[in-house]
C-alpha cells in the first residue's frame, strides 16, 4: 500500500504595494510545519507549502536533483517536498497543481483577505514616494483558495483530496459556532478551530469540528508538536474508515 500523500499549507502571505512594501499578517507558520514533522514521522509522503517567514522545517527537503535522495538512507527526505510561495496567486497556483494529487489537504496558511487592486499595486510598482496629505490603497478581495479547493475536487479532481482541513482562529467566544458556519460555508470536510489567544503563543488549544459539529479536543492547551501529533493520528483514523 503505498504511503499517504498530504499537502499542508503554512505561513502567511505577502501582498505587494510595491516593490519595497508589503501587505502581511503575523503567521509565523510553526503550526504547518509541526505538521509536516509529524506526518513525516507517521510515514507519509509530505509537500509543504511555506510562506514567507524565518522558521524552517527540521527535515532537509528533497533536492530535485539529487540522485542519492531515495536511498534507504535518505528515506524521511524522499518523502519530502518544499514548496515556497509568497502571495495568494503563487499558492493558488500551487494547490492547483498540488492538491489533485494528494489524499489529504490540511490548509494552515494564513491567506490574506484582501490585496492591493491591480492599479493599486502597478501604478506605484517602483517605490511610492512620500508626500503630503495621506493616500489610499485600494484593495480587493482575494479568492477564498481552501472553498475553491473543495469545488474543484468533486468537479474537475475526482474526489481527490479525499480530506480536506481548514483552521479557524477567532475568539474564544461563539468559536465553535463560527468553526461550524466557516466549514459549511466553504465546503470542506474538517475544521481546527483555536481561539485567538493561541496567536504568537508556544500553546494551542483545538477542537476539531466537523459537519455534525465538534469531533475532539485537545486536552487544554498542549505545545504545538504535541498538537500536530495528536492531528495527524486524528487524520489517520479519519482517512482508515
Ligand atoms: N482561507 C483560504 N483563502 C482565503 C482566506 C482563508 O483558503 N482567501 C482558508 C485558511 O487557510 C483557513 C480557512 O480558510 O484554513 C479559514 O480562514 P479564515 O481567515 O479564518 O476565514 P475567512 O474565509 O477569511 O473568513 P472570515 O474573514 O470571515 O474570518
Amino acid at each position: 500500500m503505498r504511503p499517504l500523500r498530504v499537502l499542508i499549507t503554512a505561513g502567511p502571505t505577502h501582498e505587494p504595494i510595491d516593490r519595497v512594501r508589503y501587505l502581511a499578517n503575523r503567521s509565523s507558520g510553526r503550526v504547518g510545519i509541526e505538521i509536516a514533522e509529524a506526518a513525516l514521522d507517521a510515514g507519509w509522503e509530505v509537500v509543504l507549502a511555506l510562506g514567507p517567514t524565518h522558521l524552517q522545517p527540521r527535515t532537509t527537503p528533497l533536492p530535485d536533483t539529487d540522485p542519492v535522495a531515495a536511498s534507504d538512507s535518505h528515506e524521511r527526505t524522499s518523502r519530502f517536498h518544499l514548496i515556497r510561495f509568497t502571495t495568494t496567486a503563487e499558492l493558488q497556483r500551487c494547490l492547483d497543481e498540488q492538491a489533485p494529487n494528494a489524499d489529504i489537504l490540511i490548509m494552515a496558511a494564513a491567506v490574506a483577505d484582501y490585496r492591493p487592486n491591480a492599479q493599486s499595486a502597478n501604478e506605484k510598482s517602483e517605490k511610492m514616494r512620500r508626500a503630503e496629505g495621506g493616500m489610499s490603497l485600494e484593495l480587493e478581495s482575494t479568492p477564498d483558495l481552501v472553498a475553491g479547493c473543495a469545488r474543484n475536487r468533486s468537479e474537475l479532481w475526482g474526489g481527490f483530496p479525499r480530506l480536506i482541513v481548514g483552521f479557524a482562529l477567532e475568539p474564544a467566544t461563539g468559536l465553535l459556532q463560527v468553526a461550524g458556519t466557516k466549514l459549511k460555508r466553504k465546503g470542506i470536510d474538517l475544521i481546527v478551530a483555536n481561539p485567538l489567544e493561541t496567536m504568537d503563543a508556544s500553546d494551542i488549544e483545538a477542537t476539531i469540528v466537523g459537519p455534525g459539529g465538534e469531533i475532539a479536543s485537545t486536552d487544554g492547551k498542549i505545545g504545538k508538536q504535541a498538537f500536530a501529533r495528536w492531528l495527524v493520528r486524528l487524520l489517520q483514523e479519519r482517512v482508515a474508515q
